[in-house]
């Protein structure tokens, strides 16, 4: 989503600073083109050439000696932002912003702006917390700016509590979110995510090598288009997702219960994960021992409930998405699914491929749609492969 957009930057006089050009970073590695204005103040945290040489830019620090074409600088940088953020804001351009006064770069592009406002504070608890800059910020947010949340942490003034900007990556997602069309608004999506684990004794499970990345990378694009996402995660160590509820289950029969509250709800469910098709048909209490008495050569195994399954006989009005992970005939396998699960879609790859693995960052994924027609894509991140997903889904409203 942020492929070719402008976004201008506004750095002002916080430590934070050093954190901004982290933003630039990412902003520029998902293709945005980024432009710089650092107040007199920034400056004295970080250089303007740090921000010159990340953006590629020139960077933005006077209003008046710096005409390097015949434009009026500040209303062609308004013009050209398709979103402005500032970060670190500080509780003085806040004022500023509140107030309408425009006496440095950045304070006047921000008057003669048209496009959306981020604004990321970064300053001491008690700055924070001052009616003024309470105020401040409740009349940007009437005004449309998106104030962000900062952190609770102990401070560079070695105060504790809340006034730490961001990290740059949470920025950039929210750069993201307030950049992408809301074309999910109103729908309701459960999304499952991950492994199960089978317990065979205290110590020793059946699982399987799903990481979760897939489910998660919808969970995170659905939110940012507007959907409300109940996510139903298998143990995994990803960061968990900002999304309406995560539902943290263990095994197959724990993740059909999720399904089971949540799916008269739902508008949408998405199968993602890789549960357990069969679990131990016993739990031992206690280890077992290699002592000759309690050995164990073999598991005796009891089928799970084929979740897309009974889902897939019971959906009324909800689109069904089914994953498939095959090492070989994978399309074959995946029509035989789609049709015997009654899925709306199926998302199938071919684990042996490269790039296509469980613990993969990348997929190589065909799309089958319920016609049986296949639309296999190229390789690409399985937040990419999220996108692609949602953008079917999207046409089957
Ligand atoms: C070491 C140091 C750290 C500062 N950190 C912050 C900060 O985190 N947030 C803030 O609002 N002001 C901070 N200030 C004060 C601002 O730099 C000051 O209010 C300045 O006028 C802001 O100008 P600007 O809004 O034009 O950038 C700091 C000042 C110093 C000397």
């Amino acid at each position: 989503m942020l492929k070719d957009k402008n976004i201008l930057l506004g750095v002002t006089g916080g430590i934070a600073a050093y954190k901004a050009p982290g933003i630039v970073s990412l902003l520029r590695k998902k293709g945005a083109n980024v432009k710089v204005i650092m107040t007199k103040a920034a400056c004295e945290f970080v250089t303007p050439l740090t921000f010159q040489t990340m953006s590629n830019n020139i960077v933005h620090t006077e209003m008046f000696n710096q005409l390097s074409n015949m434009d009026v600088e500040h209303i062609s940088l308004a013009k050209w932002a398709d979103l402005i953020i500032i970060a670190p804001a500080s509780a003085n351009t806040i004022a500023k912003m509140a107030n309408g006064i425009a006496d440095n770069m950045l304070s006047t592009v921000l008057l003669a702006a048209r496009s959306k406002i981020l604004v990321a504070p970064a300053m001491n608890t008690f700055m924070l917390n001052n009616v003024a800059t309470v105020e401040n910020l409740n009349t940007l947010r009437q005004r449309g700016v998106t104030i962000l949340d900062t952190q609770s942490d102990v401070l560079a003034c070695g105060d504790e509590g809340s006034g730490k900007m961001l990290e740059p990556k949470e920025i950039v997602d929210e750069i993201d979110t307030a950049l992408t069309k809301k074309d999910l608004l109103g729908k309701r999506f459960v999304i499952t995510s991950g492994p199960t684990v089978e317990k065979v004794d205290p110590v020793r499970y059946i699982s399987n090598h799903s990481s979760g990345k897939m489910g998660y990378a919808l969970a995170n694009a659905a939110v940012k288009r507007g959907a409300e996402v109940v996510l139903i995660s298998g143990p995994t160590s990803l960061q968990k997702p900002h999304v309406k509820k995560v539902i943290d289950i263990e095994t197959t029969l724990d993740m059909y219960n999720a399904v089971e509250e949540e799916f008269n709800s739902c508008d949408v469910l998405i199968k993602a994960a890789a549960p357990a098709d069969y679990r131990p048909k016993t739990y031992s209490e206690e280890k077992i021992k290699k002592d000759g008495k309690t050995d164990f050569e073999s598991i005796e195994l009891v089928p799970n409930p084929d979740i897309a399954k009974h889902f897939g006989n019971l959906k009324k009005n909800q689109i069904l998405v089914g994953f498939a992970a095959e090492s070989h005939n994978e399309i074959e396998y995946a029509k035989g699914k789609l049709k015997k699960k009654n899925l709306d879609m199926i998302v199938v790859n071919n684990i042996k491929r490269e790039g296509a693995g469980f613990k993969s960052d990348t997929n190589i994924a065909s799309i089958i749609n319920a016609a049986g027609e296949v639309d296999s894509l190229e390789i690409m991140t399985k937040e990419e492969l999220a996108e692609e997903i949602l953008n079917r889904i999207v046409k089957l409203f």
